[in-house]
C-alpha cells in the first residue's frame, strides 16, 4: 500500500548553510536533516553511515565549525552538504541517505512516499 507524502516544513524555515533537524513522523527524535545549500534544498536522513546513529551534537547542531560540512559528532565524520558524501572520517566512500522532497504551491516541503 503506497504511503502518503509527509509534511517536512516550509522552505522559509530553512536557511542557507544551516542544517536543522525535523521529526516528520512524530518519533520523538529528529530523524531528518534539512537545509539550503547553494540555493538548493537538501534533505538527508539523520543517520550516520558509520554506526547508524543520529549525528547532532545538540538540537540543530549539525554543521562543522567552519560551516563547510555536516559533521557526525560521534566520531567526527565530515559530509559534503551538496550530496551527502563522506569526505573525511571512518565512513569515507559512504554517504548520507538523501530523501526526495516535493514543493507545493505554498512552498511547503513534503517528503515523498
Ligand atoms: S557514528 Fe558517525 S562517524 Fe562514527
Amino acid at each position: 500500500m503506497p504511503q502518503q507524502p509527509v509534511f517536512l516544513c516550509h522552505q522559509h524555515q530553512l536557511e542557507e548553510g544551516q542544517a536543522r533537524g525535523f521529526d516528520p513522523w512524530g518519533e520523538g527524535r529528529d530523524s531528518v536533516i534539512a537545509m539550503i545549500w547553494q540555493g538548493q534544498v537538501r534533505v538527508y536522513a539523520n543517520l550516520c553511515p558509520h554506526f547508524g546513529v543520529t549525528m547532532q551534537f545538540r538540537k540543530d547542531r549539525f554543521m562543522s565549525g567552519d560551516g563547510a560540512h555536516i559533521v557526525c559528532f560521534a566520531h567526527g565524520a565530515l559530509f559534503d552538504p551538496d550530496d551527502g558524501a563522506c569526505v573525511l572520517g571512518p565512513c569515507l566512500g559512504q554517504a548520507l541517505t538523501a530523501l526526495a522532497v516535493t514543493t507545493d504551491e505554498a512552498s511547503g516541503l513534503w517528503l515523498s512516499a
